[in-house]
């Protein structure tokens, strides 16, 4: 019996080991998986909530490792993980995304060495890059491509961008988007939702808002650029409500700048805590545009052709842009409230066709790990 460990630890990645884990039971005869959560989120809101509403087991093992500076977070996981490996020696560990507890697994497991070799390190999203090295996201990409050892990538710019950064091509593989298996199967689900009836708001007649990047909400003028720009969604069309979950980071930082003032004068502005998966689903796909800070927001979004106004510079990932319903809007406000007014009139940008977001991510990658990897053939 072959032994895989899942690490996750925050929000969106729950949704990208869902489809893998179900894939996984699948084959229960020959592979244990193993999950492990940092504990990176450890809000009910933004972890148990996923776990349940994604079919998941209570994670296997719990680091409890919880808030801190970037350091103190990775440190802290390095730590306890290298036990976890040292104890369970699994034949292959695999990492999510690009969050803090993907970098410090991908570390731990480079440097045990288990029969002269180092632990393999599979990396699920691998080849994503903003090139914008102020995120500490960014940091955690590079690192983590470097080290892994098989790198799954969700978009054809991930394969360019490994290959010349030098990785050797028979160890990347482009396989698609995971997080969609988790959207596609849950749509069903999400079409049943309550969720618009309990926030009295109705279909396509509101914006959703996410934010969380430091780059937006650490910033107390940054912040209070956002919040003009709800203001001119009242301008624009009296009618169309704002509904905005608020991450915890962001709650701390309106608390922090005293902004609810400031969030009282916008009209038909609807705050809630963080929404669970389904919830969200539902909400997204019922809404006139999206207004967001997020990664996985933009491939949603895409993919359920909602419009998508994206709050940064750059983005990892461009096939939203060129193929998706994703414009990348940055902090200017002119192109924000024009591309606003294209929404409302009805002249939002439509997706085209998305490579290989057809649901089976899962499947592929699990192909690869048993006829490739644990076969030893690579
Ligand atoms: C993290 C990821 C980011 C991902 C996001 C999704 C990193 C570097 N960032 O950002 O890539 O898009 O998750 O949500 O790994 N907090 C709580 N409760 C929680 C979790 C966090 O109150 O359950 C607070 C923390 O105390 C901290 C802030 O939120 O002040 C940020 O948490 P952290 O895990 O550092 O990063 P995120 O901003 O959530």
């Amino acid at each position: 019996m072959k032994k895989i460990i899942s690490v996750v630890g925050a929000r969106p990645n729950f949704m990208k080991m869902a489809p893998l884990h179900k894939e996984l039971l699948k084959h229960k005869n020959k592979v244990l998986h193993k999950i492990v959560h940092t504990g990176q989120h450890y809000d009910k809101q933004l972890s148990e909530v996923f776990f349940k509403q994604l079919g998941l087991p209570k994670p296997h093992i719990n680091l409890g490792v919880g808030s801190g500076s970037h350091a103190e977070q990775t440190a802290e996981t390095m730590v306890k993980f290298e036990k976890v490996v040292l104890k369970e020696k699994p034949d292959l560990v695999l990492v999510y995304g690009d969050i803090n507890s993907t970098l410090a697994a991908t570390i731990v497991c480079a440097k045990i060495l288990q029969n002269g070799k180092p632990i393999p390190v599979a990396h699920i999203e691998a080849g994503l890059r903003s090139f914008d090295r102020n995120m500490p996201e960014e940091i955690n990409r590079i690192v983590t491509d470097s080290l892994a050892n098989y790198l799954f990538v969700p978009e054809a710019d991930g394969m360019t961008n490994l290959y010349n950064s030098g990785i050797e091509s028979r160890r990347i593989f482009f396989v698609g988007n995971i997080m969609i298996d988790s959207l596609i199967g849950y749509l069903p689900k999400a079409k049943k939702s309550r969720i618009l009836k309990e926030l009295c708001i109705s279909k396509k007649n509101y914006a959703l808002v996410t934010l969380h990047r430091p780059s937006n909400v650490d910033s107390k003028s940054n912040f209070l650029n956002i919040l003009s720009i709800f203001k001119h969604i009242n301008k624009l069309n009296t009618d169309v409500d704002i509904v905005f979950p608020v991450h915890p980071r962001t709650i701390k930082m309106i608390e922090k700048f005293n902004l609810y003032k400031e969030l009282d004068k916008v009209k038909n502005l609807t705050l809630s805590e963080p929404i669970g998966y389904i919830d969200f689903l539902a909400l997204t796909a019922n809404s006139k545009f999206v207004i967001t800070d997020s990664g996985g927001i933009q491939e949603e979004t895409s993919f359920l052709n909602i419009p998508c106004l994206t709050l940064r510079e750059n983005t990892e990932r461009p096939i939203t842009i060129k193929h998706g319903s994703n414009i990348l809007c940055g902090s200017n406000e002119n192109k924000i409230v024009n591309e606003m007014k294209k929404i409302l009139n009805g002249n939002a940008k439509n997706r085209r066709k998305l490579k290989l977001y057809d649901g089976q991510t899962a499947q592929r990658i699990v192909k690869i790990i048993f006829d490739k990897i644990l076969s030893g053939k690579i």
